[in-house]
């Protein structure tokens, strides 16, 4: 996802305006794939589900995403059926609701890192997967600057004052405060 940006800053700003007009309304706010992304990585509040009522098909699958388990729910299950103990707060939590840091899931995964690992890598590749979903957020957006500057967008947002409120928002926020605790 992010190499496609490369091949996209290759278009010109006039280039790009040349057919702009014929996407009329089409935007990035119609992918639905990017919005169950969302859902599994476990950060669904990012955007309104009606959005997708349009389309039944599309609709009931976000709403079945939502209200699955999400994949920090099947990490902390998964350390917590193998010698890894979680709080109740983390085992039994509602997986609509946003994640927020636990102190005593951090401790858990610190122990995991310093005794564990296979662990290790998991919480590593964890976080190669929150960072990269950053990374293109950071690149869709710069590409956007370079390309409409700061005109709207055709879903009708800001533009790009609207993507860069959405930087740096991390889908497993326990992975990111345990590094200040080694
Ligand atoms: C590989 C090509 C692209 C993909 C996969 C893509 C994907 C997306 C996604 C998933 C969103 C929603 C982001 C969010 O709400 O956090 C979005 C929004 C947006 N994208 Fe893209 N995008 C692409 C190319 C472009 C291009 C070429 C432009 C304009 C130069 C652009 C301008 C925007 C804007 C302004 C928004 C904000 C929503 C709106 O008002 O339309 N995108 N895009």
């Amino acid at each position: 996802m992010v190499g496609q940006i490369d091949i996209l800053e290759t278009m010109t700003p006039l280039e790009f305006l040349s057919f702009r007009r014929f996407l009329d309304e089409s935007s990035g706010f119609q992918s639905v794939q990017f919005r169950e992304l969302e859902c599994l990585l476990g950060i669904a509040d990012t955007f309104d589900p009606e959005w997708f009522k349009g389309d039944d098909g599309e609709y009931n699958r976000l709403i079945k995403r939502i209200e699955e388990p999400t994949l920090w729910d099947a990490f902390v299950g998964y350390l917590h059926r193998n010698g890894h103990p979680m709080p109740e707060s983390a085992t039994s939590r509602d997986p609509k609701a946003a994640l927020e840091p636990d102190a005593a899931v951090q401790a858990v995964i610190v122990n995991a890192y310093r005794n564990d690992v296979r662990l290790l890598s998991l919480c590593e590749a964890l976080t190669d997967l929150d960072e990269a979903l950053q990374e293109w957020r950071y690149r869709h957006v710069m590409m956007v600057q370079r390309t409409i500057g700061t005109r709207m967008g055709t879903g009708g947002s800001s533009g790009v004052d609207y993507l860069k409120g959405t930087l740096f928002r991390q889908c497993f926020p326990d992975l990111w405060a345990v590094r200040s605790q080694f």
